[in-house]
């Protein structure tokens, strides 16, 4: 089983958009995926059960859980043993510092980043900077991507993601960076974008392959 979960400490970054598109994207390659909602505000299961509904049969294999506390999962027994879990969580910062817990270990995770949002540019790799200080110490191996998303909105791609590697550079995290990107997919898209945009598909697929899923 793997784990995945998207997260930052920013509001409307894209976490559920990602956290969306992975487990629909991994569903229909056949894999059998629970979705976990952790934020009460999380709207990732109406957006799945809206494609249920759009492609009877497709996405069948997606079971959403919401557990009772918001905390990062530790025991997935009587969730049927999905091949990945896929966390869309709330931007508050404790899920990441539990990523540092021993008993956490294994999560891989994305961090979307917005270049064109000063406040994510800033406090984004500056907790992704501490949780990596942290993990040195507890000894927890963090797998994290930082993903750009809405690359191309207010700028080229080209200049969104060269600002998003001098930031990162900063807090000596250009390690963490992923290879890939997400485009900026239009005001009036939807946020669930797998049947609209080739492009944000497979640079999301290319992502996740970053972190082996
Ligand atoms: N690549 C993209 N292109 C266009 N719009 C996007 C993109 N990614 C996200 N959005 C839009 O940005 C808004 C915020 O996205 P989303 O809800 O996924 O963020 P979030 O980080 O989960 O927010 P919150 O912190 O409120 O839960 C949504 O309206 C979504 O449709
Ligand atoms: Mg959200």
């Amino acid at each position: 089983m793997l784990k995945l979960l998207v997260n930052a400490p920013k509001g409307g970054i894209g976490k559920t958009t990602i956290a969306t598109n992975a487990a629909l994207l991994l569903a229909k390659e056949g894999k059998k995926i629970l979705a976990c909602k952790l934020s009460g505000s999380s709207r990732m299961d109406e957006h799945i059960q809206a494609k249920q509904l759009e492609y009877p049969g497709l996405y069948d294999s997606i079971t959403i859980w919401e557990p009772d506390n918001d905390k990062l999962p530790t025991n997935f027994q009587g969730q049927g043993n999905p091949d990945v879990v896929v966390v869309d969580s709330d931007d508050y910062w404790k899920i990441l510092n539990d990523l540092v817990d021993k008993k956490n270990k294994g999560w891989r995770v994305i961090a979307p980043i917005v270049p064109n949002e000063p406040e994510g540019m800033q406090v984004i790799p500056d907790e992704l900077a501490t949780v990596f200080m942290q993990s040195q110490i507890t000894g927890v191996s963090i797998k994290l991507k930082i993903l750009p998303n809405k690359c191309g909105e207010k700028d080229t791609i080209e200049n969104d993601i060269s600002l998003v590697k001098i930031r990162l550079q900063q807090k000596s995290l250009l390690k963490a960076l992923s290879s890939y990107y997400l485009p900026y997919a239009g005001m009036f898209y939807p946020p669930v974008f797998i049947d609209t945009s080739n492009l944000f598909r497979d640079q999301l697929r290319a992502a996740l392959k970053e972190l082996g899923i």
